[in-house]
């Protein structure tokens, strides 16, 4: 087994709260457990990427005071963009850069790297680790939740707390004003954020992308509401949540990107026009993903970056840190890079809600 004296550590796709966690629990280990330099790669692959390289040597000095424990984003930036296997270049064609990333990893003189990332990102990273023939341990993160075999990935808890803060909010002007309050939240193609913080924060409807709903459904749901003789109801959609027609709504962003955003003004629109009740929409963005790291992100980012440290230490590399059952184990990153995991439309979540009267769909 090589020697490990270097180790780099970068993020990649979304940030979420609890990245910084991640970093300082990576260095914590690295520098004060094994002695190792600890890089830290900006901006995630464009760090290893452009020339000169750009990275910052992590050391525990700079995690003195705790700070950054509790700091919202990664200090290290990060892109959600710009796949090396197809970077998209200014005259609009793609180019294979994966080669720039494998030249700045050796230039860097790095023996392992360790990834900090969502589904997406661990599917490209292991790619370009395993052209390099480069040592890779990743670290799940993300609001949505989607990544496979680990139980929570860093930033859903507190994503879900920031949705469930939302619903306690919107309660109180929803019964003021006898209006149906529809939460628009994210999660991409799974609805883990929707169905968790629609269940705690009290939602009469949560509509998720794994089942299907009909505007009969919802509007069922919201007369038994009236009968039981309240004037208001509140309703989550994840944002991957198709049309009867099948369509996700999305919003073009200038320079053609695509983000998935609509489903809920559709949502108010439809049913306002087929119940006559008055609604309202918010659509919560970006703020799911900011804001100081829940007690379970900080727990969940400071074990997983220990145990990524100590896989590297023992050459376990292709393995991503995972928590199931209670605690941290690793995974093949084979077994993980197969795509988004869906919710249940079977399990738990879906059976509890139902069991609380929301509807979820049919
Ligand atoms: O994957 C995390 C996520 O926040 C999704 O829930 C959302 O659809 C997407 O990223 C938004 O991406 P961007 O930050 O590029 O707008």
């Amino acid at each position: 087994m090589a020697e490990i004296r270097r180790i780099g550590v970068l993020t990649s796709g979304g940030d979420c709260a609890g990245l910084n966690a991640v970093i300082r629990a990576v260095t914590h280990r690295a520098r004060g457990a094994y002695g190792w330099k600890v890089l830290g790669i900006l901006d995630g692959t464009m760090g290893l990427m452009d020339r000169p390289l750009r990275y910052l040597e992590l050391d525990l000095d700079m995690f003195a005071g705790h700070d950054i424990l509790r700091a919202g984003g990664t200090f290290l930036g990060t892109v959600n963009k710009g796949d090396p296997f197809a970077f998209p270049m200014p005259d609009g064609t793609k180019l294979d850069r994966s080669l720039d990333f494998v030249d700045g990893f050796h230039r860097m003189e790095l023996d392992a790297l360790i990834v900090v990332g969502g589904d997406g990102s661990m599917r490209i990273l292991k790619q370009l680790c395993d052209k390099g023939s480069i040592g890779m341990v990743g670290v799940p993160k993300t609001i949505d939740n989607d990544v496979h075999e680990t139980e929570y990935a860093v930033g859903f808890s507190t994503a879900v707390n920031v949705v469930t803060e939302a619903l306690d909010r919107l309660q109180a002007t929803a019964a003021s004003h006898h209006r149906v309050m529809i939460l628009e939240v994210m999660g991409r193609d799974a609805g883990h954020i929707a169905i968790s913080a629609g269940i705690a924060g009290g939602a009469d409807i949560i509509l998720i992308p794994e089942v299907p709903y009909s505007m009969e459904g919802i509007a069922r749901r919201i007369r038994e509401v009236q009968k039981q003789g309240r004037s208001h109801a509140l309703v989550v959609v994840a944002e991957g949540c198709r049309t009867p027609d099948g369509t996700v709504p999305c919003v073009e962003y200038a320079g053609g990107e695509k983000r998935y955003g609509g489903i809920g003004q559709y949502l108010s629109d439809k049913i306002a026009e087929e119940i006559g009740t008055e609604t309202r929409v918010t659509i919560l963005g970006h703020v799911q993903r900011g804001g100081i790291p829940s007690m379970r992100d900080r727990l969940l980012a400071s074990a997983f970056g220990v145990h990524a440290v100590d896989l590297v230490a023992q050459g376990k590399f292709g393995r991503m840190v995972a928590w199931q059952d209670r605690g941290v184990v690793d995974v093949s990153l084979d077994a993980v890079c197969i795509g988004p995991r869906s919710l249940n439309p079977d399990g738990t979540l879906v059976h509890s809600a139902r069991g609380l009267g929301i509807y979820v769909g049919d």
